[in-house]
């Protein structure tokens, strides 16, 4: 790479920092999980350690935290709030040492001794005191100056407003982190994504009675000035923290040599999901203060310190009961409850068993102790057990072999293409019957792809349900809004919207309309070509009483699997009746390629953004209603990009070096109106 290239990466990626810092530390609502956030300040630092002219005043390697916000008060720190560097192995550990014995001059075999520290995921604080007298108390800021939040700290009974032990220093800044029990953010968890965050955004309110509403906590466990402290090491000032009315972990440990700080890492990770607070690793410093300063520090953190890091898309935590679940389509999902544990920044208390014979494999049991896993966006897994930690009583998991739900036997189904059967067990009963699978049908229904009724989320498919508003789809053309008027947290106007809503989707089109209905193996695209096989509801309809099932094998894409699941559809009565009561109350629209619209022929279209009220799903399918073709990126092909909200600035940047038409979504629909 030339000279230009890396410093129009680097600079990229030292945005890409800034905009992450703002989040997290001014917003309180991290952008991004905190793995990705420390791969991307490890990029950082080994570009610069490539490359010594890069030098940005906003890299990690200068930076602690984040400007405070604007709202409070500013005030420098009398010494700086450092931060700690990181390891994440016992190779790193080890360099950590020698790297310090080189510094000291000290042989291999010399015997340091360290606090080691479990290190809470909360906010830091420094409290100023004088005279034994709480005077101010700032954030960690940027960590040379901070925000005065004395008032809101004042509400907090962990802080000491006033201390009067001789041995008190006449002044000193005692440090150390502000936090939330997981127990107490389990009411405020609505509105915070994590403890830390909870934590943060209670601290940062602008009125301390707020603040004092939140039962935030302190531990102490550094001081930044003093005057007149008269200790030599770390664990003796813990100890007087103690004694002075502060709180400090009670998982503190002194200890020597390498491998007892390992030992001593995999004990407490243990504990981790028994804890009441989120720790996030262990902050081991060398004890003696004489060795401290000798040390010193090296830009922004000190050298007789480091961060002992848990993996972060990794934890461990115990089993507390196995759920089933029941889906759409009858299949029993195992989901097991978890100890709330916090992975990467996102609490985590469901980990999937994906199917019975996942649990069999693994042997896997309430009550036993396990890894779990959270990576991206899916759902958290477990990775293995703990054998030696199992309970002596503990017994083997049955899968129920009646469905949980109507009590209906459960099956595997022989799979004819595989000739093995199925992982998944399902529930044998005709879908209706069961109703956990017509709660589930139900918000199949309602949702995005199929009748996409605006305020009709599963929230309301699960209340309605349980009230006795809807147990069928034709219910929903049918409620009884005057009850629902009546309901908490309904009033007129809601059910006018609500009622609007859904008589705005009484007219739909057939392909809409059998995707909606829910039948095993028909996703979208098959209830396409279906909806194009038949034409019309009608003649769909008159698939119960020609019983030609078979002939559906003529259409291209559509197999035995799928034939097999309608022909079982079709021969259940109550699947006739919902179909035959719906097509009373909804105007079905005869299939859209007899009759299409052509106005938008040959032409091309991709979205980039967020579009107001219309779903990706409903554009795609305007568009092709009229002719049009969905393209999947910019390139000489598309003739139209429509942009909505957020929409990716690269995209619209190609568009435009190719003279494409950029267009928003009013002149999209505009384009519709005029042509059909
Ligand atoms: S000592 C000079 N001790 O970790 C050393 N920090 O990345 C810096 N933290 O800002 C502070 N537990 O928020 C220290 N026992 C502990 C800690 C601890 C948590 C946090 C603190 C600090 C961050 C450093």
């Amino acid at each position: 790479m030339k000279k230009k290239e890396i410093e129009l990466k680097y600079k990229k990626l030292i945005v890409l920092f800034k905009k992450y810092n703002k989040h997290y530390f001014e917003k309180s609502s991290p952008l991004v999980s905190d793995k990705k956030y420390d791969e991307l300040k490890k990029n950082i630092l080994s570009l610069e350690k490539k490359n010594i002219f890069l030098n940005s005043k906003d890299s990690p390697s200068k930076t602690v935290g984040f400007k405070p916000a604007k709202n409070f008060k500013k005030a420098l720190h009398r010494a700086p709030m450092l931060s700690l560097s990181n390891a994440f192995s016992e190779t790193d550990l080890l360099n950590f040492e020698k790297k310090i014995l080189n510094f000291l001059n000290k042989k291999n075999n010399f015997e340091l001794s360290y606090s080691a520290e479990p290190k809470i995921d909360g906010i830091s604080a420094s409290l100023s005191y004088k005279n034994g007298k709480l005077e101010k108390g700032l954030s960690r800021g940027d960590g040379k100056e901070g925000e005065d939040i004395t008032a809101n700290l004042l509400t907090i009974s962990d802080i000491p407003h006033t201390i009067s032990s001789n041995d008190f220093p006449e002044e000193i800044d005692i440090r150390g982190e502000i936090f939330i029990k997981n127990t107490d953010f389990e009411l405020l968890k609505d509105k915070f994504a994590n403890p830390r965050n909870a934590a943060s955004g209670s601290l940062r309110q602008k009125n301390p009675e707020d603040t004092k509403k939140i039962p935030l906590k302190f531990i102490a466990y550094t001081f930044g000035f003093e005057k007149g402290l008269n200790v030599d090491n770390q664990f003796e000032f813990l100890k007087k923290l103690d004694q002075w009315g502060f709180k400090t972990n009670p998982l503190n440990q002194l200890i020597i040599g390498i491998k007892n700080l390992i030992k001593n890492y995999e004990e407490i990770e243990k504990k981790r999901a028994n804890l009441d607070f989120d720790i996030d690793g262990i902050v081991y410093k060398i004890n003696d203060f004489v060795l401290q300063k000798r040390l010193g520090y090296v830009a922004n953190a000190p050298r007789w310190a480091i961060a002992h890091k848990f993996s972060s898309n990794k934890a461990i935590s115990e089993i507390l009961d196995i759920d089933i679940q029941i889906g759409r389509t009858g299949a029993l999902t195992p989901v097991a409850k978890i100890k709330p544990i916090n992975i990467g920044g996102v609490l985590v208390s469901n980990a999937t068993l994906h199917n019975e014979d996942e649990i069999k494999r693994k042997d896997i049991r309430i009550g036993d102790t396990v890894t779990v896993e959270r990576a991206g966006d899916v759902i958290p897994h477990i990775l293995s057990v703990h054998i030696e930690k199992r309970p002596k009583k503990s017994i083997k998991f049955l899968f129920p072999d009646k469905c949980p739900s109507c009590g209906s036997e459960t099956l595997k189904e022989f799979n004819s293409v595989t000739k093995k059967n199925d992982a998944v067990r399902r529930c044998s009963s005709e879908g209706y019957f069961c109703n956990k699978m017509s709660i589930e049908k139900l918000k199949h229904f309602v949702s995005k792809e199929a009748f996409n009724i605006d305020g009709f989320g599963k929230k309301i498919v699960e209340s309605f349900w349980k009230l006795n508003l809807v147990k069928f789809p034709q219910d929903i053309f049918n409620l009884d809004y005057d009850k629902i008027e009546k309901l908490e947290g309904w009033g007129r106007l809601s059910v006018e919207n609500l009622k609007y809503s859904i008589n705005d989707k009484k007219k739909i089109s057939l392909e809409k309309f059998i995707y909606a209905l829910g039948i095993r193996h028909i996703g979208l695209e098959n209830a396409k070509l279906i909806a194009k096989y038949f034409g019309s509801f009608l003649k769909f309809k008159e698939l119960s009483k020609t019983k030609k099932y078979k002939d559906l094998l003529n259409i291209d894409g559509i197999g035995e699997t799928q034939v097999n699941s309608i022909t079982n559809f079709f021969s259940n009565n109550t699947n006739l009746e919902v179909i035959n009561k719906l097509g009373n109350l909804l105007t079905i629209s005869n299939l859209i390629s007899n009759k299409k619209n052509k106005s938008l022929q040959n032409k091309t279209f991709l979205v980039t953004g967020k579009l107001n009220g219309i779903s990706r799903a409903e554009i795609k399918s305007l568009i092709e209603e009229h002719s049009g073709i969905i393209v999947s990126g910019v390139s000489k092909k598309l003739n139209y990009l429509i942009v909505g909200e957020k929409p990716t600035k690269r995209k619209i940047e190609s568009a435009e070096q190719l003279k494409t038409n950029i267009i928003n979504q009013e002149e999209f629909l505009k384009m519709l109106d005029k042509t059909s």
